[in-house]
């Protein structure tokens, strides 16, 4: 089993949302997905929680808690041994015990970050942290920015975000970009992206919705490629079912 954390020193940096859409490109793709919850504001139970409610939720993908490093290694080893192609760990924000026994046992680290100047700089450093802590262990891990919450109409970029674009140019990141969308935000309550798409695509009343939410879910599965990539995963067949 693979393991994918999601990881920034920055809170309301993108972590979570970043996780969710990542689930559902995996699960489009066949992947087997379990998710470690290190967030004690439990962030992924209110995310099933809500799409259950929806119908919304892929009963395959279960939640392991995650919130300190020994409950961490216990969950592995559980999802490990339920067969779990990829494990996503998603870190609370800010330094903790946890989220750097997650990065030092990671095959890839995904930093996601907005483009303000703040962000960029918080990200950076965040990047840095976990390059130093896998350096400080020897170990040689995959380290991206995920970049997320741009004005998704280039029109619309201003003249910071053009320079932030132009900072984060020769640094390591996934091609795969999440810019702001109501799809991405409105995640937590509509429960998994795929399946939510499926339900509206069934209602002719909400095909105009459907349409935006499509462009979210392509880019969910571009991620998700983007992941097994880093991973040099073999890639599924897509799931015929999606
Ligand atoms: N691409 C996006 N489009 C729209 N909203 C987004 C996007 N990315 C993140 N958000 C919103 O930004 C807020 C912060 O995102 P998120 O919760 O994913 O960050 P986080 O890093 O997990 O935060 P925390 O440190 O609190 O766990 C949320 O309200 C989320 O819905
Ligand atoms: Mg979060």
């Amino acid at each position: 089993m693979k393991l994918v954390t999601f990881f920034s020193l920055k809170g309301g940096a993108g972590k979570t949302t970043g996780l969710m859409s990542a689930v559902s490109g995996l699960r489009m793709a066949g992947y087997r997905t379990a998710l470690l919850e290190a967030d004690k504001n439990d962030p992924l139970k209110f995310w099933r929680g809500n799409a259950m409610e929806n119908g919304t939720w892929d009963a395959d993908c279960k939640i392991f808690e995650a919130t300190t490093g020994k409950e961490m290694a216990a969950s592995y080893a559980s999802a490990q041994r339920a067969g779990y192609d990829i494990a996503v760990f998603d870190a609370e924000g800010g330094e903790s015990d946890v989220n750097t026994d997650a990065i030092l046992s990671s095959d890839l680290i995904l930093v996601p970050l907005a483009l303000s100047s703040f962000d960029v700089e918080y990200g950076i450093s965040s990047f840095e942290f976990a390059r130093e802590a896998l350096e400080a262990n020897g170990r040689d891990v995959p380290i991206a920015f995920l970049i997320c919450r741009f004005p998704a109409a280039k029109s619309k970029l201003t003249k910071a975000d053009l320079e932030s674009f132009e900072i984060l140019k020769d640094l390591p990141q996934v091609s795969t970009r999440l810019p702001s969308r109501a799809a991405y935000a409105d995640m937590g309550t509509s429960g998994m992206l795929h399946l939510y798409y499926a339900g509206l695509r069934e209602d002719p009343a909400l095909r105009v919705t459907s349409i935006s939410i499509k462009t979210a879910l392509e880019e969910a599965r571009s991620l998700a490629a983007d992941i097994t990539d880093g991973l040099e995963m073999e890639q599924h067949n897509a799931d015929p079912k999606h």
